[in-house]
């Protein structure tokens, strides 16, 4: 039977040494420098006759019995091993990820939970709720919101991604609005041991609210533009720098249109310690994605209830992004661009919307 070390195998050093990640497993198995050195003659297709030949003819039994566990535990593989295409294009460091982030368990109804809870409380260091630029000039936000009477059924099928956007400025009643929707808390609630909790219209992981928004204006009316950190316990802009352009978010975009043509870009970001101090599993770190895309949608369907065209990528270069923004790259990431603006419409639909030509519509891409 040919044998071969797997593709996407993840070692790390631990207290204990070096450890292979078992594939498709929590577990991690110590490697020791005999082990490795079987491992490291297992690079290509091979037998464990021919594998054990090359140690010295003592230890053939143990390499043997090496290469027949680490069969076993899927660190070698054999010609019938599928490895899902999948973790050949995302890498063998998102497979670990993927696997140690599964199963955590969550102690719901546990009587572990409490104390669990109890021990992160009594450590103390809760990391603030909320992010403030004290000292920085504010730009004051409407206090009332503009009503929103769009049927939610007719919001609900007009959110399209828009494109394009007529040169027409935003008022300070609807970005006000927009952010006062999709940033600030609506009322609190009590987060038992941890302490007052946000209520905002989406959803967070453990009503963590580690999601920060950062403005940038070009065309709204009452707003120099400029950059802005979103103050959701004022309701307010503090202004960062006003070395902030179209062009400027050009560069940090890849050049991509929409994401700096419209009246203004936001990009969230998440403040890691907000979920880190509560959530201590790999698990966690999927939560801060979930939530920007609960924070997405609220700003899309917001927009499209205000009349404005919403937009939203990823496609931007992280660390550039971090350092307009002045955040910590180690503590806060920035997670999202959405951008909007008054759109170009063609009835209810962006105005280069692409119908598409009659065909049959199958089960595959
Ligand atoms: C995470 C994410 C990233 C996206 N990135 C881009 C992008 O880089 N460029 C773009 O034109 N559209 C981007 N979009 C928009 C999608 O292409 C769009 O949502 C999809 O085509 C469906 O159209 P709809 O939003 O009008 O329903 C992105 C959407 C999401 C959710």
């Amino acid at each position: 039977m040919k044998i071969r070390r797997r593709e996407n195998l993840v070692c790390r050093w631990s207290a204990d040494g070096l450890q292979v990640g078992l594939p498709g497993q929590h577990r991690w198995a110590k490697v020791s420098p005999q082990l490795f050195a079987v491992l490291d003659k297992a690079a290509e297709w091979t037998d464990a006759d021919t594998l054990a030949a090359e140690f010295d003819e003592e230890l053939a039994p143990q390499v043997r019995k090496a290469l027949a566990t680490m069969t076993d535990l899927g660190v070698l593989v054999t010609e019938d091993t599928e490895t899902p295409a999948m973790w050949r294009h995302w890498g063998d460091v998102t497979e670990r990820f993927h696997v140690d982030a599964r199963d955590a368990n969550y102690l719901v109804d546990s009587p572990e939970r409490a104390e669990v809870a109890g021990a992160i409380v009594a450590e103390g260091g809760s990391p603030p709720i909320f992010k403030d630029y004290p000292g920085a000039p504010l730009v004051m936000l409407p206090r009332k919101p503009l009503p929103l009477h769009t049927a939610v059924d007719e919001v609900f099928t007009r959110r399209r991604t828009h494109r394009l956007f007529q040169d027409a400025p935003v008022s300070l009643d609807q970005l006000g609005t927009l952010l006062f929707y999709s940033f600030a808390p609506q009322r609190f609630i009590s987060g038992g041991p941890f302490g007052p909790q946000q209520a905002r219209v989406s959803a967070s992981a453990g009503g963590r609210h580690e999601v920060e928004a950062y403005l940038v204006a070009y065309d709204v009316e009452g707003v120099p533009p400029g950059l802005y950190h979103y103050s959701p316990r004022l309701h307010a802009l503090e202004l960062l720098h006003t070395d902030a352009s179209r062009a400027r978010v050009a560069e940090l975009s890849y050049h991509q249109e929409p994401s700096y043509s419209g009246a203004f870009t936001v990009f969230t970001t998440a403040v890691a310690d907000r979920l880190a101090w509560k959530y201590r599993h790999p698990r966690a770190y999927r939560l801060w994605m979930y939530d920007a895309g609960h924070y997405g949608q609220t700003f899309d369907l917001t927009c499209t209830a205000l009349g404005l065209g919403p937009f939203q990528t990823v496609a931007f270069p992280d660390t550039e992004v971090e350092k307009f923004l002045g955040v910590d790259s180690d503590q806060e990431f920035v997670a999202y661009l959405l951008a909007a603006g008054v759109p170009e419409e063609n009835g209810a639909l962006p105005v280069d919307f692409a119908h598409p030509e009659p065909t049959v519509i199958t089960g595959s891409a």
